[in-house]
C-alpha cells in the first residue's frame, strides 16, 4: 500500500463550504485480522487472506506469528499461512515477543503462548506496557498457565513451557472480546469444556472465525462453551471493511451539510454497530444496502446522509458494541443540539489512553463545555474553535480530533498523532481523496 506519510503533528483546516459525495471502502477490519494471522497459524493447511489491514498493529502481530515459525506468503493482496498445526510453535529468538502498540494481539497471542512447551515474554511499546494484564493473567493462571506479569499487572508477561492447560467455567467481570479470546484459544489445549460468561455481549470474531476452521462452539447470550482441545483446518478468509475506521467520516458525513457517502463492503456484525446505533437515535440518517452474511459476520454498504443531531443520553446497551468509537462520537455530541451522557464506560479508561480524559482536555480547548464523570463524559452540544490538542498517541483520539477540524470555525492543530499507522495507515490518504485539508 502506498500511503501519505504520517507525522507527529497535522493540522487540519477547515474547508469552506465542502460536501462530500463519495463511495469509500476503508481499509480491512483489524479485530478480524489480528484473529486470521493467529488462527491460521495454529491451523492444520495453509489459509488464505484477502483483505487483510496491513497496520502496524496487525503487522506485530503477524511477525510474532512468524517468530514462531508460521510460514507467511504474500502473493499480490493474498497472505498465504501456512499453519504448524496447535503443536508445531517453535520458540522464537530469545524467547522474546512484541506486539508493539497492540493490545488485541498481546491479550489474544497470550492464550495461544500460554500454552507453548517453550519459555518467552511478550511485551510491548510504553502504551501498551502500562495496560492492565491482569485480565487474562487471572483466568490463564486458573487453566494452569504459568505466567507473571509486572507487579502492577501489566506487560511484560513472563510464560514458562506447560505440557497442557486445564478446562474453565469463568465469569468474566468485563465484556472484553480480547479476555473472551484469550480463554477460548487458550481452551484449545484443553481437556474438558470451557465456558466462559460476560457481563454483556463483545465482539464476536473469535467464535465466528473458530467455526470457520472447523471448531464447534456454542454461544447463548452471554455464555461461549467449547470442547476443549479441539484441532482447526484451514480454510479462506476475506476480511470485510472495518466499522470503527469508517466511523469518522460517517460522523464527517453526518455533519457536512448536503453530504451522503456510502461505506463498501462494512462488517456490521451487531456486536460491532453500536456506533451507527447511536448516530441513528442521535438523528442521523443511515441506511445499510446489499446486505449479506460472509464466514459469520454480516457484511453491508452503509448509507450515511447529512443530517441534524441532538444530544441523547447514550443506553447502557450499546456502550460495548461502540467501544472503539467514543472519541468520534464525542466529535458527533459537540456539535449535536443540547446534552449528551455517556456513562458506564469505564473501560474507555484502559484504551490506547485514557480516552474520557484525552478527548474531555482536547474539546475543552477547542471551546465545548463538558465534563469528565468517574465512567463516562458530559458534553453540552456547541461550535468548536481553533486551537492546539493533543493526542497523547492514541490513534483513534488523533483522527477524531483531525475530522473536528473539518468542522471547526478555524484550523485545529493536533500533537503525537504519529499512531494512526497502528490502526489506519491510508486515512490521510482517504481524508485528501475527498479534498480535505489535513
Ligand atoms: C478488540 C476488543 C476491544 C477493542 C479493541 C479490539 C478485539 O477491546 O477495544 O480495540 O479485537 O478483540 P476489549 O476486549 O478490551 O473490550
Amino acid at each position: 500500500m502506498c500511503v501519505a506519510e504520517i507525522s507527529n503533528t497535522i493540522k487540519s483546516h477547515p474547508v469552506v463550504g465542502l460536501n462530500i459525495q463519495a463511495d469509500i471502502t476503508v481499509p480491512g477490519d483489524k479485530s478480524i485480522s489480528h484473529r486470521s494471522m493467529i488462527i491460521a497459524g495454529i491451523a492444520e493447511g495453509v489459509t488464505n487472506v484477502s483483505g487483510f489491514l496491513e497496520s502496524a498493529d496487525c503487522m506485530a502481530t503477524m511477525q510474532a506469528m512468524q517468530s514462531m515459525g508460521v510460514k507467511i506468503e504474500q502473493i499480490n493482496n493474498v497472505y498465504c499461512i501456512h499453519g504448524v498445526g496447535k503443536y508445531g510453535l517453535t520458540c522464537p529468538e530469545n524467547g522474546q515477543i512484541d506486539c508493539g502498540n497492540s493490545g488485541t494481539g498481546m491479550r489474544l497471542l497470550s492464550g495461544i503462548i500460554a500454552a507453548q512447551n517453550f519459555d518467552s515474554e511478550i511485551f510491548g511499546d510504553e502504551s501498551l506496557n502500562s495496560r492492565p494484564m491482569t485480565r487474562i493473567t487471572k483466568p490463564l493462571k486458573l487453566m494452569g498457565a504459568n505466567v507473571s506479569a509486572t507487579k502492577n499487572g501489566m506487560a511484560p508477561l513472563k510464560f514458562k513451557a506447560v505440557d497442557k492447560l486445564s478446562a474453565i467455567h469463568y465469569k468474566s467481570p468485563m465484556a472484553s472480546a480480547q479476555v473472551k479470546s484469550c480463554v477460548l484459544l487458550a481452551g484449545l489445549y484443553c481437556d474438558g469444556e470451557v465456558v466462559l460468561t460476560e457481563p454483556k455481549l463483545s465482539r464476536d470474531h473469535t467464535e465466528n472465525m473458530l467455526r470457520g476452521f472447523g471448531c464447534e462452539l456454542q454461544s447463548d447470550d452471554l455464555t461461549v462453551k467449547m470442547q476443549g482441545g479441539q484441532s482447526l483446518r484451514a480454510t479462506q478468509i476475506v476480511v470485510p471493511a472495518d466499522i470503527s475506521s469508517a466511523a469518522f467520516f460517517m460522523v464527517l458525513a453526518v455533519l457536512l451539510p448536503h453530504s451522503q457517502v456510502t461505506f463498501k463492503n462494512l462488517c456490521v456484525n451487531p456486536s460491532r454497530t453500536g456506533v451507527i446505533s447511536i448516530l441513528k437515535l442521535m438523528g442521523a440518517d443511515i441506511r445499510f444496502v446489499n446486505e449479506t452474511i460472509v464466514a459469520g459476520e454480516k457484511i453491508a454498504d452503509v448509507v450515511v446522509k447529512s443530517s441534524q443531531l441532538t444530544g441523547i443520553d447514550i443506553p447502557h446497551k450499546y456502550v460495548a458494541s461502540a467501544i472503539d468509537e467514543f472519541p468520534i462520537l464525542f466529535i458527533a455530541a459537540s456539535l449535536a443540539k443540547g446534552q449528551t451522557r455517556l456513562t458506564n464506560a469505564i473501560e474507555l479508561r484502559k484504551k490506547e489512553s485514557d480516552r474520557i480524559t484525552v478527548m474531555a482536555k482536547g474539546l475543552k480547548l477547542l471551546g465545548i463545555e463538558c465534563e469528565e464523570l468517574e465512567d463516562g463524559l458530559l458534553i453540552t452540544g456547541g461550535e468548536l474553535q481553533g486551537n492546539i490538542v493533543d493526542a497523547k498517541d492514541d490513534h483513534r483520539c488523533a483522527m477524531s480530533f483531525l475530522i473536528a477540524g473539518q468542522l471547526s470555525k478555524q484550523a485545529i492543530s493536533v500533537k503525537n498523532c504519529e499512531n494512526i499507522i497502528t490502526s489506519f495507515p491510508n486515512f490521510l490518504d482517504i481524508c485528501h481523496d475527498l479534498g480535505l485539508q489535513i
